[in-house]
């Protein structure tokens, strides 16, 4: 069992689905449960609901670690395609504050932990979900860097996106992240903090692996 947490657009993704790949593992992208809530949330203008209601919109929600994906339904239908944008980040960072919703979803997450082994990325991993991972490492990079990563990504999914509005929405997206009460995004007191900014997403991976060999 390996976390991965941190900021967005610091790699995380990239990293555990190629870690899961070279080992054969499952990988749990954390994030995309809290996108498609937020997108059904969206969906359903439900945004302002009581958590009551919100939790049984996450009843509607599942995942299925598929080796080095991750397979994530609404109602049964898979809306993998729909979560990409960065709206869906934007609704998934607001509907992660509430505390029912963060209960009704961490079940499903620990329900993820399936043989030969899971990676897993996200904000709270190491931290809450698998407080007793074995390897748990906290990857961040600059904001600038952060940004034009995530400007790339969205490229290459054909989706639009601007530097300067990118950049103000992470930051304003790990200050919500980051200050909420529950849960917030922060290192475990046992993880290993990488900075990946002068980095290549392969060369993080190397730098666990070799870390990791003795687990692994
Ligand atoms: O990793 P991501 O950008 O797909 O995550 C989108 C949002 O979901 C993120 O801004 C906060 C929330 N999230 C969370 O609260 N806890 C997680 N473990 C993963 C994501």
């Amino acid at each position: 069992m390996v976390t991965i947490d941190g900021p967005g657009g610091a790699g995380k993704g990239t990293v555990a689905a190629g870690l899961a790949r070279r080992l054969g593992w499952h990988w749990l992208d954390s994030g995309s449960l809290y996108r498609a809530l937020g997108w059904l949330a969206a969906r359903e203008k439900l945004f302002e609901a009581p958590d009551e209601t919100l939790a049984d919109l996450a009843s509607r929600i599942n995942v299925v670690p598929a080796g080095p994906d991750t397979h994530v339904t609404a109602d049964g239908q898979d809306i993998r395609e729909w979560l990409r944008e960065e709206k869906a980040g934007e609704w998934a960072s607001q509907i992660a504050v509430r505390p029912q919703v963060r209960k009704q979803l961490l079940p499903l997450q620990q329900a993820c932990r399936i043989p030969p082994g899971l990676i897993t990325d996200g904000r709270d991993m190491g931290t809450v979900v698998f407080p007793d991972a074995v390897l748990k490492v906290y990857l961040t990079a600059s904001p600038k860097s952060r940004a034009e990563r995530r400007l790339k990504q969205l490229n290459a999914l054909g989706v639009h996106g601007n530097l300067t509005d990118l950049t103000r929405e992470i930051a304003a997206r790990d200050e919500r992240d980051r200050t909420r009460a529950l849960s917030p995004l922060s290192p475990a007191p046992d993880a290993w903090v990488i900075d990946s900014t002068h980095l290549s997403a392969e060369q993080v991976i190397e730098q666990i692996w070799e870390a990791g060999r003795c687990f692994f």
